[in-house]
Parts: C-alpha cells; structure tokens; sequence
C-alpha cells in the first residue's frame, strides 16, 4: 500500500448505543455542575452539542441546553402547544422531559415515553414523576390510555415515513380516549435555498422517499444511535400521510412557518 493512503480497516466505527442519553447527560451536568461533561484540558468547559448526522454525510450540531430549558426559554409556538395539552398527555419521545415538567407544574397528569434510558433518568433526576422507556407500540400493549399525545420538539418527525407512519399511529390510537388528540409540533423543510438541502429532497425522491424524510443518527464521543427516518413534511403532505391511519388533520397553527403545530382528532 502507498504509505500515504489510510487504511481503513484501522478506522473504528463509532460504537452503537444511547448516545442521545449521554448528550442528556452531559447537557444536566452542565447545567448542574455536577458529573462529566466537555472540556478542554480537563478544565474549561466546552458546551455540550448534540451532533445529528445526515446520510448524505452532512452533519449539524447544537446545543443540547435546549432540551432541559422551561417554557420562558421555548418557542412561542412549543407554549402554544402546551396550551392545547390540557387533559391526561402522553410526552412521546419526551427526552429529559421539559415539556413534562411543565405539565406536572400545571397539574395535568403526564406521562414520558422515551426509547433513550439515559433520557429518562435525566427526566427522573429532574422531577418527572412518571415514566415509560419503550416503543410506542409497547406501551400500546400495555393497555394504557390517554387524552392527549404530546410530539414536540419537531416530534411529529417520529411518524419516520409515509409506511411507517400508519403503525405508529395505530399505537397511538389503541391508547385514545374518546375525544383524544395528537398535539404534534412539525417543520416545513421545503422553503429554504441551501443548495445541500435541496439537492437531499431531490434524492430523497430519487429513491422513492419523500423530500423531507431524513435517515440520520446522532453522535455523541464514540457512540452513535442506529441509523432511524425523521419526518419532516408540509402541513399537505402530513394529511396525505394521515390518509390511510385513524386520524384526521383538525388543524394547523402556522403562525411561526416553517414550523407548526398540528392538531390530530380520531376520524
Ligand atoms: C428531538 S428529541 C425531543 C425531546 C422532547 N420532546 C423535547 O421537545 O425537548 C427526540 C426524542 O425522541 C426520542 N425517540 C426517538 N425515537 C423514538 C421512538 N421510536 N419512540 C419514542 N421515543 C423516541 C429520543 O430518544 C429523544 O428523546
């Protein structure tokens, strides 16, 4: 071999693992001053970012501080959100569990539902009385029942795909309450002018996606998650995914495009 060439079977892959619970973690630590956390030279702190990984090989990081902030510090569009989830909520993909918090502080009776161990227990450290780290299909099993379901935080993107999403919905509606909604906070990927992003949709649609169906994995030191599809969809084409599922589209609060928050009622 050229000793100028790598080889690459002496590259190691990231290890796959709860790398979101770790950010989660991290992102408590620094926040409390407390445990292991980022820094240069065992001294300065460094923020903790939350790395999510693209399969065309971009990638984008962020602070993870944002996941443990209160409602003063949200969108405006998450405290609208929160206005709607006024009757017993299921937080799905709840992470360290802001929006629980916020509930339990309001005293509607909530429940977290992560798939991220590490997740919960920062959402346990922090207050969250009442947790559940599975699917949403598990949980379904588990005979529980709801009148609100909480996907915020750009959540609606676990629906994952057009197939996909009618199996997650049903879960969700084997744990409806007559009168139940989904509150589920979204995107519109399509308005923006950054080359990358829309050559991604036209290969997403290349290969029989939709534009916005991201396949990403999130990296954190040397652990990645398994590779999941995030959607992120137009209002339009949220209801052409609801089609052939229990749900119907009620509405959609735009009024901070590209992201909105859609209201989900049992058809
Ligand atoms: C973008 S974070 C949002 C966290 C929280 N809702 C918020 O707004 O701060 C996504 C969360 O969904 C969780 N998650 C990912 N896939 C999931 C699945 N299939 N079922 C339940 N939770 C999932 C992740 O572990 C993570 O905690």
């Amino acid at each position: 071999m050229d000793e100028d060439t790598i080889d690459d079977d002496t590259i190691d892959e990231p290890r796959i693992g709860d790398a979101f619970g770790e950010i989660m973690r991290a992102a408590l630590a620094e926040l409390t001053g407390r445990g292991p956390r980022p820094t240069i030279g065992g001294t300065i702190p460094r923020p903790v970012i939350e790395i999510v990984e693209r399969d065309d090989g971009l990638i984008n990081g962020a602070p993870a501080a944002r996941y443990l902030c209160g409602p003063d510090e949200w969108q405006p569009f998450d405290r609208r959100a929160l206005d709607r989830l006024d009757a017993p909520t299921l937080d799905v993909g709840a992470g360290p569990g802001r929006l629980t918090l916020a509930l339990q502080e309001r005293g509607v009776p909530v429940t977290a539902l992560d798939t991220s161990p590490g997740a919960l227990e920062v959402a346990a450290a922090r207050g969250v009385r009442r947790s559940v780290c599975a699917t949403v299909a598990e949980h379904a099993a588990s005979g529980a029942a709801y009148d609100r379901f909480a996907l915020l935080g750009n959540n609606l993107g676990l629906l994952g795909s057009r197939e996909a999403a009618p199996g997650f919905l049903a879960a969700l509606a084997a744990m409806a309450r007559p009168g139940a909604r989904i509150v589920a906070q979204g995107t519109d990927p399509y308005g923006g002018t950054d080359e990358l992003h829309l050559a991604y949709h036209a290969r997403n649609r290349e290969r029989g996606r939709m534009g916005g169906q991201l396949r990403v994995r999130v990296r954190y030191r040397n652990l990645a998650t398994e590779w999941f599809d995030y959607l992120l969809c137009t209002p339009a084409e949220l209801d052409e995914v609801l089609a052939p599922t229990a749900w119907r589209l009620e509405s959609v609060d735009d009024a901070d495009a590209p992201f909105y928050v859609a209201t989900l009622v049992l058809r």
